[in-house]
């Protein structure tokens, strides 16, 4: 199976960028510190899909956030990774295709979607390089 490499570097915090992993859309978000305040403020048993930011980041790269941009209800992107795209009303990013909203660690907060944005397995080879895959 093929994998994939990304330089986080050009990044800067408050965006995302948009990229394909195995034919499907991955987002690799650089969180600001308020974005990873909100995420940690949230009571983790009160969620669907229950997970924290540190579970869903790697140790120490809090604010890296690296997720399949692929809404877990029927599939759709999910938009916000773009600059000036909508980002729901959790800041993370909104599904318009039948209303989802995920919050700043991409979990699921309001609408159909079961679950939160997947995770997938990557790994950082250097400061700022990852290996999705
Ligand atoms: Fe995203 Fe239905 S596919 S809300």
């Amino acid at each position: 199976l093929s994998t994939i490499e990304v330089d986080v570097s050009q990044i800067p915090a408050g965006q995302a960028v948009k990229t394909e992993f195995r034919r499907q859309p991955l987002f690799v978000r650089h969180l600001t510190p308020q974005e990873i305040a909100a995420a940690n403020a949230v009571s983790v048993a009160s969620l669907r899909d229950p997970q924290t930011l540190a579970e869903r980041t790697k140790e120490g790269k809090s604010q890296w956030l690296v997720t399949m941009g692929v809404c877990t209800h029927l599939g759709c992107v999910p938009l916000g990774a773009a600059e000036g795209e909508n980002r729901g009303e959790f800041g993370g990013y909104f599904c318009p295709c039948h209303g989802s909203h995920y919050d700043t660690a991409a979990r699921i907060r309001k609408g159909p979607a079961p679950l939160n944005l997947e995770v997938p397995e990557y790994a950082f080879t250097s400061d700022t390089v990852i290996q999705v895959g």
